[in-house]
């Protein structure tokens, strides 16, 4: 199975809004997900300037390309094996 791509947001403002907790999923990730993500830090995904208010709030993560608003360590993890269990039952 190939691994889960989760993008965690670096950029300044997703950093102070929380991002620094997400990224601690890169070297203490939960056992039952260690070896089924791939951890990516990305710059500012622009979703914090849109002017348009499409978005909410940062820090913004994605998890196979579905993006998680005021995202959260527990939320990153519960959407990762909401995931998985999709994955499973194709
Ligand atoms: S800092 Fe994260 S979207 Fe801009």
């Amino acid at each position: 199975m190939d691994k889960i791509t989760v993008k965690i947001c670096s950029g300044t403002s997703c950093f102070v809004m929380g991002a620094a907790q997400i990224q601690a999923l890169e070297f203490t990730p939960p056992a039952d997900i260690a070896d089924k993500i791939d951890i990516i830090e990305v710059r500012c995904m622009n979703l914090c300037k849109d002017t348009h208010a499409k978005y909410n709030r940062g820090p913004f993560v994605t998890v196979d390309n579905e993006l998680i608003e005021e995202a959260t360590y527990e939320k990153v993890v519960t959407k990762i094996r909401d995931v998985l269990k999709n994955k499973e039952c194709q």
